[in-house]
């Protein structure tokens, strides 16, 4: 075989299944582990009943973390508050565009249950991605680049036709009904379709909308919530390096192992996430309860959970009140310090500062709310201690 040559289009790239054994001894091992961390998430994920709070909130930290990675960088705050005003008018760019890739997740997943994934699939997670109809690259001249040194670390294949013969290789492999660990498919596709580089821009985000996809497909996952792109930020160098490898030195194991790493290591983090999210949410309704009973109504609760900035206008349209109840039960929530008035143009908008702040932050626990003192508590603070 000629010798690979980045800066030459790979158009001799091999055809899945992969030439070498990829489910080694320590491939299947790290399977095993993930595989388990991914069923308790699976399971995590079931338990909890308002399953609105998981599909609104946990594809928004995908969302924001892998367009990271494409180096748009916005922040939890920032998405939720334009995915709360119901359009993304006055987003700043990086926040629109990954709003965009938070959207190209869900109507992937809505996907999978009138198509099986292929390379319509892809295309249209990359035109939900960049806003612009894309399609497979029918011309030359795509390359990647190591942006520190901009030397031509990979030059992928062209001529559409190859192109979506590759593409279709990489779907029956997809769907192969060949006993492979699903984790390793996972892996092995993912490296291939970023290998084919369908597309002009976006391929790094659409293989990561894949991954998920993958997932749920294989049954590991009901929703799309786990939050792969996280350990694929932290490790960006390791990722290039690993795709890299691949191409040069048909180093498939590593490369699974980093994959299937990082799916039991965000699975579990995830499932903590969803464990505190839901904590939280048990600590809020008690918190309500006491300091603003009047607004103690569970729909309610459910909802600030769904919409971390949330309109009167949602509180009616979901049935939970008219207007001005609305207006009386979030301005109590207001009183008790669980939500914030902001003025954001056309409509009022109340922030829920406590969830943003646990959904934003790489740590799972949160401060409890400030309680008063009980009544016997009040009580005893006020009676002079006996000697
Ligand atoms: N050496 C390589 N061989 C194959 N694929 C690579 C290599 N290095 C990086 N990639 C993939 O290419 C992606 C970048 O491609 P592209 O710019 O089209 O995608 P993007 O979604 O716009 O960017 P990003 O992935 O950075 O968010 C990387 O995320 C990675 O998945
Ligand atoms: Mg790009």
């Amino acid at each position: 075989m000629p010798a690979w040559n980045p800066a030459e289009p790979y158009n001799l790239l091999p055809p899945l299944p992969p030439g070498v054994e990829v489910e080694t001894h320590g491939v299947l091992k790290l399977c095993i582990d993930a595989r388990a961390a991914l069923g308790e998430l699976k399971q995590a994920a079931h338990r909890i009943q308002n399953q609105g709070m998981l599909i609104n909130l946990l594809p928004i930290l995908e969302a924001k973390a892998s367009s990271a990675i494409e180096n748009i960088v916005t922040t939890t705050d920032a998405l939720f508050a334009a995915a709360g005003s119901g359009g993304e008018d006055h987003a700043d760019p990086a926040t629109k565009e990954a709003l965009r890739y938070s959207r190209a997740l869900r109507q992937g997943y809505l996907s999978l249950r009138d198509h099986p994934l292929s390379t319509r699939t892809a295309e249209q997670i990359c035109s939900t991605i960049k806003g612009v109809e894309m399609r497979v690259r029918t011309v030359p001249g795509t390359q990647l680049v190591n942006s520190a040194t901009n030397a031509i670390v990979y030059t992928p294949p062209i001529g559409e036709s190859l192109l979506r013969d590759m593409l279709s290789n990489w779907e029956q492999f997809v769907h192969a009904n060949d006993g492979l660990d699903p984790l390793v498919r996972l892996a092995v596709s993912h490296y291939q379709f970023e290998a084919i580089h369908p597309f002009t821009d976006g391929n790094g985000r659409t293989g990561r909308v894949l991954n998920s996809l993958l997932l749920i497909k294989d049954g590991l996952l009901g929703l799309p919530i786990l939050y792969l792109s996280r350990f694929i930020i932290a490790n960006r160098a390791e990722y290039y390096d690993l795709l890299q490898k691949v191409t040069g030195d048909q180093n498939w194991e590593a490369w699974i192992k980093f994959i299937v790493r990082g799916i039991a290591e965000t699975a579990r983090w995830t499932t903590s996430k969803i464990d505190a999210i839901q904590e939280l949410s048990v600590h809020t309704k008690h918190v309500i309860s006491i300091k603003a009973p009047n607004a103690d109504r569970s729909e309610l609760v459910d909802l600030i959970f769904r919409k971390p900035y949330c309109r009167i206008a949602d509180v009616v349209e979901n049935g939970i009140a008219r207007r001005q109840t609305a207006s009386i039960y979030l301005r109590s929530l207001v009183d008790a310090g669980i939500l914030m008035e902001l003025d954001m143009g056309r409509e009022k908008q109340f922030a829920h500062p406590k969830l943003i702040d646990l959904i934003g932050s790489e740590s799972n626990t949160f401060a409890p709310y400030e309680l008063p003192a009980t009544a016997l508590e009040q009580a005893m603070a006020g009676t002079p201690t006996q000697v």
